[in-house]
């Protein structure tokens, strides 16, 4: 673990502390940077909380580092101030008591160990002491809970998940971004709880979405995502998935269960991509498959139409749950687009069939492979290996039929109107030689291909090619 010394020599941490002293206010390090920090990860947020005025404070602060109260949240006793890549959050010390219907607390000023008390999980109830620095100030046992990878609330938590259900999703983004695991008494009362998540007005849909999307950025998300169907949170946020449970499917690129087949995909792109909508187009890359399911004697479950209809279903899950619609055509894409390669790789495929396929998914093209690859969850090593390589083999021939499709629409810099006036020319065969040959030329990569390198080479070759017979 990383010691205290280290943890406040950071020279912003040096300068509030220098404040703190000068100005005498008790301030403390608290919450995600002394969580992260000990975890041995860095961060540019960092909480302080202060014993009395925090907004007070953060005048003085922005006063001394001469930049502008970003925000001021009056009804917290919270100021942000942004200053060189760090963003400072001050928060006076608190009691928090909660209305049953929102979010929103009654805050009350308090001492040191009623604020820490109020907060979600003993891994971020740890504090330091920026005027005394010299012990990890840990009233919940915190320290041991980082050690044995735990998430558990401070107090009962029943009451910790009733005031603020968003801390049930907070406790399964954690448990899913640090692989901790959700201590069984804290587990059962998000169990419990579950179900504030659905009522109107107590958690907004936007920062249930975030939540969820920060769940899909950890590096295994298959670890956040199965909580949250295991505590039935995925019933009220996402059913959609959670309706993917039990679906069998028998196919040999893939697993038995949809849902267990999704998961494991999610991860294999986890694995080699950080792009977020690459991970959500490969969750809900098989949707539709409950809705098309159908069991046809000799063949088994066929799931015909279910990348049309997965891209379908797109545009009221993107609405519901508030998500950016510049990305919905992205996931549209992948989804309806997600079997193609495969049906690409059999024999006899034309030209065509792969052109076709490169331009529908343009852009996409290469994220396309990458959800195909991760999509093959078979556990034959054999049928593995197979199937990557057919993906190679059909991304070789679509870069084969764009290399020709790029060549056949190749033109020499040097037009053959500026190529008559150049030699004098009427138009006549000459002129397409001399074309041809600047054409040749680039592509052998004797010239470059620009318009001077271009010019230059005609003017070499020209006299000989007039002096030609026709
Ligand atoms: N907190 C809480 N309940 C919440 C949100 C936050 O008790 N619903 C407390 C926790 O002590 C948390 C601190 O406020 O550590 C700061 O919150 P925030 O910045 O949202 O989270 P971090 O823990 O810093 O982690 P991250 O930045 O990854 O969200």
């Amino acid at each position: 673990m990383v010691n205290i010394k280290e943890i406040i020599s950071k020279p912003i941490i040096k300068k509030i502390k220098s404040i703190a002293k000068k100005k005498n206010y008790k301030v403390y390090l608290v919450g995600g940077y002394v969580r992260d920090r000990l975890l041995g990860i860095d961060s540019n947020d960092i909480d302080f909380m202060i014993v009395g005025d925090a907004i007070k404070f953060a005048e003085e602060v922005s006063k001394e580092l001469n930049v502008k109260l970003l925000a001021v949240y009056k009804n917290f006793c919270t100021a942000l101030i942004h200053y060189e890549d760090f963003k400072l959050e001050f928060a006076s010390a608190r009691k928090e008591s909660y209305d049953r219907k929102s979010r929103k607390p009654k805050v009350e000023y308090a001492d040191l160990e009623a604020d820490l008390s109020r907060r979600d999980f003993t891994i971020n109830a740890l504090a330091i002491s920026l005027i005394k620095p010299d012990k990890i100030i840990d009233k919940f046992n915190g320290l041991k809970d980082l050690d044995n990878k735990i998430i558990r609330t401070p107090l009962d938590p029943e009451k910790t998940f009733d005031d603020d259900p968003l801390r049930i999703l907070r406790a399964i983004r954690f448990a899913s971004q640090l692989n901790f695991s959700i201590e069984p008494i804290t587990l059962s009362a998000i169990n419990k709880y579950a179900k504030r998540l659905e009522e109107d007005s107590v958690v907004s849909q936007e920062r249930i979405t975030n939540e969820f999307l920060l769940i899909l950025q950890t590096p295994k998300p298959s670890i956040g995502l199965n909580l949250l169907y295991l505590t039935g949170v995925m019933d009220i946020i996402f059913p959609e998935i959670s309706a993917l449970v039990g679906i069998e499917q028998m196919s040999e690129y893939h697993h038995k269960d949809v849902f267990d087949h999704t998961l494991q995909v999610v991860d294999n792109v986890a694995k080699v991509s950080d792009n977020l909508w690459l991970r959500f187009a490969a969750l809900v890359h098989d949707i539709a498959k409950p809705q098309t399911k159908k069991f046809i004697s000799g063949i088994g479950w066929t799931f015909h139409g279910h990348s049309e209809q997965g891209a379908r279903m797109m545009k009221n899950i993107f609405t519901r749950m508030r998500l950016p619609m510049n990305k919905l055509e992205y996931v549209k894409k992948l989804i309806s687009l997600h079997l193609r390669p495969i049906s690409l790789s059999e024999e006899n495929v034309t030209d065509s069939a792969f052109r076709r396929l490169a331009t529908e998914a343009g852009e996409y093209l290469q994220d396309l492979f990458v959800l195909c690859r991760a999509d093959i969850t078979s556990k034959n090593p054999d049928k593995v290996k197979k199937y990557l390589d057919n993906f190679d083999k059909v991304e070789k021939r679509i870069f084969e039929v764009q290399e020709k499709d790029n060549l056949r629409n190749f033109q020499s810099p040097v037009r053959g109107d500026e190529i008559m006036q150049i030699c004098n020319l009427p138009p006549c065969k000459k002129v397409g030689l001399l074309k041809k040959k600047i054409e040749e030329a680039i592509l052998d990569g004797v010239i470059p291909n620009d318009y001077n390198a271009a010019k230059e080479y005609l003017m070499k070759i020209k006299d000989d090619i007039l002096s030609q017979e026709e």
